[in-house]
């Protein structure tokens, strides 16, 4: 039997429209967008959204769900982290898998379904590949091919874990282009930045601070130029995850200009707090805010803005990579709690997951910074165009799944670590007042979120074999 549902007579918003219409759904699919549908909808489970914002559920394309760095483990699994995400009005992730040196990366995506299985909202995968050798290529170009893996992901830092080389960068970037995927690429100069990291521990220059310190804008800006020129050597695409820094907007928009495809992410911690934060009192407070790239000054900050204004930045994603603050939250491999207290030790990563449109809709529409339909733009429709997932995820259209969010641009909310659905102890944006608040969310018709209250389940997210990534030209 045929399920209905109507969304009535909301203010329909996506990256290009924006209209008070109606929203009918069969089977958890847009069926039509309209003027007075009422008649159409039958024995339809019916939703007012007079006064609401009706956008399409956010699509993050990076996260580390359920993800072992070898000395700490990420605190939110596929279940809280998805209901984290629907709270927050993001109804698809796609989440980081794994491949460690000498192993398939087809051996890791195994893995990496089994801990997704438990998912609470709907999931796809990149694979962050750690060894480029030929028969582990080979590998990642069937994922790419067969298994809707369609984005694999490089480092140039972390030269002791997670580094490859130009030649692999090189070789990585060719077989994705290949098979119609993309390679996202974590842009610093790992080489130099871990000479700056010996220096400052062996001279006792161990706080948080040195973490910024030893990680200059410069060479986020270097190994941006240097990949996006091994991308034009290879003739495929290239998306920079995490762009903190004004010089490696720079290198994207000098590439852009040339017609070269690039793509780049930036990230809500960037776009909301400073470096300022690194000054904490305490060694345990300036840890909350050790991720990778660091964060910058306001003049880096004020480049991303004009970056995403200017749409040479498309994406604004969490990277949520969360390690709570206390080891006595969820225990130690769950926080950034050490042995020692130097920077260099505290796993890298934060949290963010929930708080991304609710940030983006106060900073957009309240305090003017951009349309709301470029918001929706840089949290759903531009992910889902380049991670092949569109127009399935990422707008509202007749054939699209269901994933509506219901936003009240007339209430308010609080940022609060306490009132959150993720396991994290503690929220970046602590205290921040924002304009707006998330009444509903629905996955695939499904109504999830309701007011303060969960609907969802373990298991009800669906994984998404992804199309061809980097295929557009935005
Ligand atoms: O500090 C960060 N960003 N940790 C997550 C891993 C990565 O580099 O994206
Ligand atoms: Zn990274
Ligand atoms: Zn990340």
């Amino acid at each position: 039997m045929t399920k209905r549902m109507l969304i009535s007579g909301g203010r329909v918003v996506t990256a290009v429209d924006d209209v008070q219409a109606d929203v009918l759904v069969e089977d958890g699919i847009v069926v039509a967008i309209g003027r007075d549908l009422d008649a159409l909808a039958g024995d339809a489970e019916r939703h007012d959204a007079r006064g609401l914002i009706v956008l399409p559920g956010g699509v993050d394309v990076h996260t580390h769900l359920d993800y072992d760095t070898g000395s700490a483990h990420t605190c939110d699994t596929f279940e809280s982290g998805g209901k984290a995400a629907a709270f927050g009005g993001t109804t698809t992730i796609v989440d980081y898998a794994h491949q460690h040196r000498g192993e398939s990366p087809l051996h890791a995506l195994e893995d990496w379904m089994k801990r997704a299985a438990s998912a609470t909202v709907d999931v796809g995968a990149h694979m962050i590949l750690t060894d480029a050798a030929g028969a582990m290529m080979a590998d990642a170009r069937t994922l790419i091919r067969n298994e809707g893996v369609t984005s694999l992901k490089v480092f140039t830092a972390y030269p002791r874990s997670l580094m490859l080389d130009d030649g692999a960068v090189f070789r990585a970037l060719r077989a994705a282009g290949a098979e119609g995927g993309m390679v996202c690429v974590h842009a610093e100069n790992g080489a130099a930045i871990e000479i700056l990291i010996e220096e400052a521990v062996a001279a006792g220059r161990t706080s948080p601070k040195y973490h910024a310190l030893t990680r200059p804008a410069s060479m986020e800006g270097e190994a941006t130029s240097r990949v996006i020129r091994l991308a034009e050597l290879a003739e495929s695409p290239v998306y920079i995850v995490h762009v903190s820094a004004a010089d490696a907007v720079e290198a994207v928009v000098e590439a852009r200009d040339r017609a070269i495809p690039v793509f780049a992410e930036t990230c809500p911690h960037y776009l909301f707090l400073t470096d300022a934060a690194y000054e904490a009192e305490s060694f345990a407070e300036g840890a909350k805010v050790i991720m990778t790239p660091p964060l910058r000054g306001k003049e880096h900050q004020n480049a991303l803005w004009r970056g995403l204004a200017s749409h040479d930045l498309q994406v604004v994603a969490t990277d949520h990579c969360p390690f709570c603050a206390s080891e006595a939250t969820l225990g130690r491999r769950h926080s950034k709690a050490t042995e020692v207290q130097s920077f260099d030790v505290v796993p890298n990563g934060a949290p963010g997951l929930e708080t991304r449109l609710p940030l983006l809709f106060d900073a957009a529409v309240a305090k003017g910074r951009l349309s709301l339909n470029r918001m929706v733009d840089i949290t759903a429709t531009a992910p889902a165009k380049l991670f092949g997932l569109f127009p399935r995820k990422g707008t509202i259209a007749v054939g699209s799944d269901a994933d509506l969010v219901l936003l009240d641009p007339a209430g308010r909310s609080r940022v609060s670590a306490a009132g959150h659905h993720s396991r994290i102890d503690y929220s970046l944006f602590e205290g921040f007042e924002l304009a707006g608040a998330i009444r509903k969310v629905f996955l695939r018709g499904r109504l999830i979120v309701d007011g303060a209250e969960w609907h969802g389940r373990a298991g009800m997210g669906t994984y998404l074999k992804r199309g061809p990534s980097g295929a557009v030209r935005l």
